[in-house]
């Protein structure tokens, strides 16, 4: 298979990965913090140690704010559903997937909150100026992504987290895209609430993420039950991790994403975006001299991720896709990618566009293969 698909989730992981996985399986796999022994230890500490990465990766404040979550929509479910109250308002923006935009949609029509949609530019980018045009005195929440899962376009975070602050509202940036693609510090950019999957750009299995808490932000708890300690408390323990993180957690799965992350800092996080935005490039340029297609996003290299998303005029997205994967094996994302704002904004909807997402492994015979096919099929239409 040439799996171009690793903005769904990456694939392969490194061989890390899987080893780490293996060993912790066979020996170390407990339930941590719940009965003392060593090898409920050895889960807690691989816990714990997974807490200590993440903090320093990404610059927050404290490790304990890093809650382990089963993906990126869990964290920002959990953020949602914790951290607003009746009578809110939020400002998010036509880029957002819908993990993003229907817990704030559901919010809204059940009269909950009010919710401001700001739209990207043309080439997929947000202006920081028109998130300050849309506060009013009932802004409690800004909710950005940090890159378009659609087109790539990375968003400026930093001035529009500053904005936020100034002004004490709270700052959540959705990492899906990003987490291991792009750096980012959270004190320097502002942002109180991070929702991340680790099964992306960290390299990491299915079934992990987190959600990074600030210490300006106080949270009810999402997920209440059993927590190793503080058994006779009859509600959630208020000290955080346990107050976000009812329930066994996923320890093999974050073992895994730790493993991932060793790698992500051993090829260095520059490098692997270099690497994917050439690929990307390199696809980009191939299109130009097939008649037909049409690439989307601002092509400024700085400001992307190695993601790819064109139109084929002969074709509808899922259609060709389909061709892709039956004939010429090839792994891409056609459709509207859970973000139908965006492509409602760029009219591609309903087919939407085909998403070309390279990782770590892709390499330039895989985009020559794919550019091959798309002639090939284009060619016979
Ligand atoms: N959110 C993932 C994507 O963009 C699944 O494909």
């Amino acid at each position: 298979m040439t799996y171009l698909d690793n903005a769904a989730t990456s694939f392969p992981k490194p061989e890390g990965v899987y080893a780490a996985m293996d060993r912790f399986a066979r020996h170390d796999l407990a339930n941590p913090g719940r009965s003392g022994h060593k090898m409920a230890l050895a889960s807690e500490h691989a816990l714990a140690d997974a807490r200590h990465r993440l903090n320093r990766f990404f610059n927050g404040r404290n490790p304990d704010r890093w809650a382990f979550t089963l993906n990126g929509t869990d964290a920002l479910n959990m953020a949602f559903k914790g951290a607003l109250n009746d009578g809110d308002h939020v400002i998010t923006t036509n880029l957002e997937h819908n993990s993003v935009s229907r817990p704030l949609v559901a919010l809204a029509e059940a009269g909950r909150i009010t919710l401001t949609r700001v739209p990207a530019d043309s080439g997929g980018t947000v202006d920081p100026d028109a998130i300050r045009a849309a506060l009013t005195p009932r802004t409690k929440l800004v909710a950005v992504t940090h890159a378009s899962n659609v087109l790539g376009t990375v968003q400026p975070v930093t001035e529009i987290g500053r904005i936020a602050r100034e002004r004490d509202i709270l700052f959540l940036v959705d990492a899906a895209q990003t987490a291991g693609a792009v750096p980012l510090d959270l004190q320097e950019a502002c942002i109180d609430l991070l929702a991340l999957p680790g099964h992306k750009s960290l390299l990491g299995p299915t079934g992990t993420g987190a959600l990074y808490v600030g210490t300006r932000v106080t949270l009810r708890p999402w997920r209440e039950g059993g927590t190793g300690g503080d058994s006779l408390t009859p509600t959630q323990p208020t000290d955080f991790p346990h107050h976000l993180e009812g329930g066994t957690p996923n320890v093999l799965g974050v073992v895994g994403l730790v493993a991932g992350l060793d790698f992500v800092e051993e090829r260095g996080i520059a490098a692997i975006l270099k690497h994917e935005l050439d690929l990307c490039e390199r696809l980009r340029a191939g299109l130009l001299t097939l008649p037909g297609f049409e690439a989307f996003g601002h092509a400024d290299l700085s400001r992307r991720v190695g993601t790819l998303s064109f139109r084929c005029e002969a074709l509808a997205a899922p259609e060709l896709a389909g061709i892709l994967d039956q004939s010429f094996d090839i792994a891409v994302r056609p459709g509207l990618h859970c973000s139908p704002y965006v492509h409602q904004a760029l009219g591609t909807a309903p087919d939407g566009l085909v998403r070309v997402s390279p990782g770590p492994f892709s390499t330039e015979a895989h985009i020559d293969h794919l550019l091959g096919a798309l002639g090939e099929i284009t060619g016979g239409v």
